[in-house]
């Protein structure tokens, strides 16, 4: 049988077909606009989603037995927020992931709330990324579209409902609305009060491996599938990209450096970060996990390389590289503002060091050290809570590049075992789909079957105490920034 995972990224959607050993059989992937109606905003089009998710299904399937396909799961960027009126048409642009707008809801939830209410009721505090500050700027500054909502839904989700008519969502994405109880995975009935919403805006919530329908009959027939073929709820890219790394049970670590860059840790219990800056979220294989997540990872490469120096031959460019741990040039990657551990919207990028004898090389390595170091700093909130980690795998774009992939592992100080494939949210979402049709009794057992370490990256000792120094002074330049970050606005 075959299994389809999607991921519904930032730059495009990516559809991966799966065979039931776990082989992948072919890779699409379209794009669609991402717009920035203001410097710090991002969206994108729902319907653009579907289009490109059902254009890239058909080219999937070419040359391909379609009566074999039995399952379609999701990856989906998180947090997005979708809004759907009482003809389940969307009202608005999905406001992202990365969006800062909601900067003033967030201290209001923070400060007047209150982060303890707000841990008690979701195990998380208020990030403006979030999806519930979303709801209450929304409902402030388009009161004319918040009256006009019958449904709250995340990007992933909405592809599942135009696939199957079922409003649903699973409890990995559902963990980063701050709408949801993390500890009992259920909604929170406290902050849908606070956010002034009905659960009923609400959609049902699955496990990640748990089958939510069936694809409806009229896109079954245009696919050229069946119409029992099989739709699981699917997870958060990053909880996806943890099943595809096969990141699952206990104190087990993922890193991501997709647009954004996560450093995830599964855990078999429930666990709240005291320092607020790690989230605590439901995981896909049923258990949870710890996340650190900065908003800018692979994107400041991508920036830096197109638009900036004006060249898509990143390897090229990464090749005149060659003073490891002694650069003294530095680059702090908020882009976006940022997320984990720092929590500030207003938070820009930075570079810093530069005299007359730096040249281009310095500066692409400071953008690839930059993020290691951001890494770290939610690594090390983790060390704080008396995780110890040796090592960890790694996906993403990000991951393709060797150079990269030695920086994290010497900035981080873990052996990084890479992957036999690096498609990590798209091969967790077609893994989940195989589960949800039983040809696996669990994510655990399709886990430890199908995924292989081909490779580690295994520290140096004498760059990793480089690279700590360097750290020392990185971990200085944010606190020194951070009142002129509010200045310039
Ligand atoms: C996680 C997060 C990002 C997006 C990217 O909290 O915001 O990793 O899911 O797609």
């Amino acid at each position: 049988m075959l299994y389809i995972g999607i991921d519904l990224g930032t730059s495009g959607v990516k559809l991966l077909l799966m065979d039931v050993h776990g082989k992948i059989v072919n890779i699409v992937t379209k794009d669609y606009p991402l717009y920035f109606p203001q410097p710090g905003w991002a969206e994108q089009r729902p319907e653009d989603w579907y289009e490109q998710t059902i254009a890239g299904m058909g080219e999937l399937l070419q040359n391909v037995d379609r009566r074999q396909v039995a399952g379609v799961s999701f990856g989906g960027q998180m947090h997005g927020l979708v809004i759907l009126d009482q003809e389940d048409k969307v009202i608005r642009p999905a406001i992202l992931w990365n969006d800062g707008r909601a900067a003033e809801e967030t201290a209001y939830l923070n400060n007047v709330i209150g982060k303890e209410k707000l841990s008690e009721y979701t195990a998380n505090i208020a990030f403006a990324g979030f999806t519930a500050p979303k709801i209450l700027w929304l409902k402030k500054n388009e009161p004319d579209n918040f009256a006009r909502i019958r449904k709250i839904m995340l990007p992933k989700d909405y592809i599942a409902y135009r696939l199957t008519g079922v409003h649903c969502t699973d409890v990995s994405d559902a963990s980063g609305m701050l709408l949801f109880d993390v500890k009992r995975r259920a909604w929170s009935k406290e902050m849908c009060e606070i956010c002034g919403i009905q659960e009923s805006w609400l959609a049902a919530c699955y496990e990640s491996y748990e089958a939510v329908g069936t694809v409806l009959p009229e896109i079954a027939q245009g696919l050229g599938i069946s119409d029992s073929v099989k739709v699981a709820a699917g997870a958060g890219d990053n909880a996806a990209a943890a099943v595809g790394t096969g990141t699952v049970g206990d104190n087990q670590c993922n890193i991501s450096l997709g647009t954004s860059g996560t450093i995830f840790i599964s855990a078999k219990q429930f666990g709240v970060d005291c320092n607020n800056a790690l989230h605590s979220f439901a995981h896909a294989d049923g258990s949870f996990h710890l996340m650190g997540c900065m908003l800018s990872a692979a994107s400041c490469n991508k920036w830096w390389m197109d638009d900036i120096i004006g060249t898509k031959d990143y390897e090229s460019q990464q090749k005149e590289i060659g003073n490891l741990g002694e650069n003294h040039v530095y680059f702090m990657p908020y882009l976006m503002g940022e997320r984990s551990p720092h929590n500030n919207p207003n938070a820009r990028a930075v570079f810093i060091g530069m005299t007359l004898d730096t040249v281009r090389a310095d500066m692409t390595q400071a953008v690839l050290e930059g993020v290691a170091f951001a890494l770290r700093d939610s690594l090390e909130v983790a060390k704080s809570l008396g995780i110890h980690l040796k090592r960890t795998k790694i996906c993403g774009g990000g991951a393709k590049s060797s150079l990269w992939k030695k920086i994290v592992a010497n900035v981080l100080n873990l052996q990084v075992d890479v992957i036999e494939s690096e498609e990590g949210p798209a091969m967790g979402a077609a893994m989940l789909a195989a589960v949800a049709c039983g040809a696996y009794g669990s994510v655990e057992e399709i886990a430890a079957k199908v995924v292989k370490i081909v490779d580690t990256v295994e520290p140096e000792p004498e760059l990793v105490a480089k690279y700590e120094e360097r750290y020392a002074q990185f971990k200085e330049i944010y606190p020194t920034c951070r009142p002129l970050f509010d200045l310039i606005g």
